[in-house]
């Protein structure tokens, strides 16, 4: 009633008012109309609007972009085509498909490289090996063989053991001690920042101590981090356009930017020094891989200036830091909420320990809290499913992005436009019910062992976390040492109780962290020799 009449009192206002102000009688019914329609369409998961396509929703979804994308792929499934949106401006399209994955990041890889925005969008890590430049192949050569050697595997494996037997376990003791609430993402990132830092320039960075003190280096990394997501998801010439002027994200991102690299030339300064005076020989992998560089005589181009170990230094930092500690969150707040899997993995460590032939020499080790060697992990299969499934469900890196060079088909049937910009979702792969089952919301490390107690293979080829073909991740042995080490030595000495009550939810951001972080207590294990 109310309604009618309001209507009829709204077009008699509108004919007396039509030859007068015109474009006010189109605008409030214009308005109206879309008010009444995105009422309508409200909660709906996704929803194609004229000129404007699919945007509307993904701002809508912007808060929970990840589970999003998740409900997307559920409703119109793994593979999603966005053609000539915005009178035409974009064509994109977001696959979870893992025939498609396969294809294009090893099949025909080289028809989808990252694209010419990339290496805008992060011009902070300078020629990076993670750039798409005519000298990648050489970078990726040394970078493989400056962190597989056996040196250098000596290198990481020491180095992440020293971090946790001189900074994590006293810190999370000091925490047992003050009964601290503390929080663990944080501790985590501390952990892999003085790890890389440690690994690369041989000196301790001491960012994970009892005062946990700021560290200007590892700031401007996380400013870098948060300014270059927004990049990632605003239009281009929004983000240019603040960088001219020098404003909001940009600002944040020069200044850190000026941090970075003021730090990086002091520590790589020092390590030239160190290596001058011989001081520290191949104690770490920067000195390893200028040492290399120095020493082939085909790849003394890359090393004329410290430009060289500084965009490597980036890469390595920005690729391995946030990555990892972030996998580590995720893995204890998965193993805080199965209590059964953590009595698996306390088990399996304390068959590690106790079944050693020199059993007097292990009390000894027991009076202190006991930190494992990678070398006496290597049987521990539980706890690398363990860490696997977390990462399944909780890929630090949940989308990866590539640009077509030519028209192509994917495995699908779904046509791919030159130019089309690629989404892969690395975070809907992992939760496909196709794939993973039924059960593929639940925390199951079983799934990745098979009937002979080892690891599953099958299981570990539908896995994309680390990527796949001739970009994939270089650092995955070291993320899982970092990971194994960290998580054995807390979870045989410790038990991490997540406070309840808190908001445990993904931050839109590149690396998959936690929004709030991840308050937790730890209590001290009492063991039973
Ligand atoms: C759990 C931890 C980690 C995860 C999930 C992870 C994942 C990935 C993924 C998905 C890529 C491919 C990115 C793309 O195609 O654009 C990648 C590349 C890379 N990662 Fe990792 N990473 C981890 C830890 C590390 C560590 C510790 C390092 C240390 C050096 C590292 C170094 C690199 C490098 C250098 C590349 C670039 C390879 C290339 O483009 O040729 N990552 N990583």
């Amino acid at each position: 009633m109310y309604l009618q009449s309001g209507l009829v009192s709204f077009s008699l206002i509108c004919f007396y008012y039509w030859r007068v102000w015109p474009e006010f009688c189109l605008l409030v019914p214009s308005l109206l109309l879309i008010s009444l329609y995105c009422k309508h369409k409200h909660g709906q998961v996704i929803v194609r609007w004229p000129i404007v396509s699919v945007f509307p929703s993904i701002f809508e979804n912007m808060h929970r972009i990840h589970d999003w994308s998740v409900d997307v792929v559920n409703l119109w499934g793994s593979t999603i085509v966005e053609r000539r949106a915005i009178f035409g401006c974009f064509s994109g399209l977001v696959t979870c498909d893992p025939g498609n994955i396969e294809y294009i990041l090893k099949t025909n890889f080289s028809n989808f490289p990252k694209g010419d925005d990339f290496k805008e969008t992060l011009d902070i890590f300078g020629d990076s090996l993670i750039m798409d430049s005519p000298s990648w192949n050489d970078h990726r050569r040394l970078t493989r063989r400056a962190l597989m050697s056996n040196p250098s595997r000596s290198v990481i494996s020491d180095t992440c053991k020293k971090v946790v037997q001189d900074s994590l376990v006293p810190f999370l003791h000091h925490a047992v001690q003050k009964s601290l609430i503390i929080d663990l993402q944080d501790v985590f990132l501390r952990y892999t920042f003085d790890t890389s830092f440690s690994v690369l320039f041989g000196r301790s960075a001491n960012y994970l101590s009892t005062s946990l003190l700021p560290n200007e280096l590892a700031q401007g990394l996380d400013d870098a981090m948060e300014a270059l997501f927004y990049r990632n998801v605003m239009p281009n010439a929004y983000w240019k356009f603040c960088r001219r002027l020098m404003i909001g994200n940009e600002r944040k991102m020069q200044k850190a930017w000026k941090t970075i690299d003021r730090h990086l030339a002091v520590h790589i300064k020092a390590k030239r020094e160190d290596m001058v005076k011989g001081i520290a020989q191949t104690s770490s992998l920067l000195e390893g891989d200028m040492s290399n560089l120095v020493r082939s005589e085909n790849d003394e181009v890359l090393i004329q200036d410290d430009k060289f170990s500084r965009d490597s230094a980036m890469s390595f930092f920005i690729g391995g830091n946030d990555t990892t500690g972030t996998a580590l969150t995720w893995f204890f707040w998965l193993v805080a909420r199965n209590l059964n899997v953590e009595a698996k993995i306390l088990d399996e460590l304390n068959l590690i320990v106790f079944s050693k032939e020199n059993f007097i020499e292990q009390e000894d080790r027991l009076k202190t809290p006991l930190v494992f060697d990678i070398n006496e992990l290597k049987d521990a299969v539980y706890l690398h499913a363990a860490i696997c499934e977390s990462l399944r469900l909780y890929p630090p890196i949940p989308h990866n992005r590539r640009t077509s060079l030519k028209q192509d088909v994917l495995p699908d049937g779904t046509i791919v436009d030159p130019g089309m910009m690629i989404v892969i979702s690395m975070y809907a792969a992992g939760r496909m019910e196709q794939v993973w089952g039924k059960d593929c919301l639940e925390f199951k490390p079983e799934r990745w062992i098979n009937e002979n107690g080892k690891l599953n293979h099958e299981t570990m080829s539908k896995f994309f976390g680390f990527s796949i073909g001739p970009r994939s991740c270089l650092g995955q042995e070291m993320a899982f040492v970092m990971m194994k080490l960290a998580a054995s030595a807390m979870i045989f000495n410790f038990h991490v109780e997540v406070l309840v009550g808190q908001v445990i939810t993904p931050k839109p951001s590149i690396v998959l962290k936690m929004k709030n972080g991840l308050m937790v207590r730890v209590k001290e294990r009492v063991l039973h020799v």
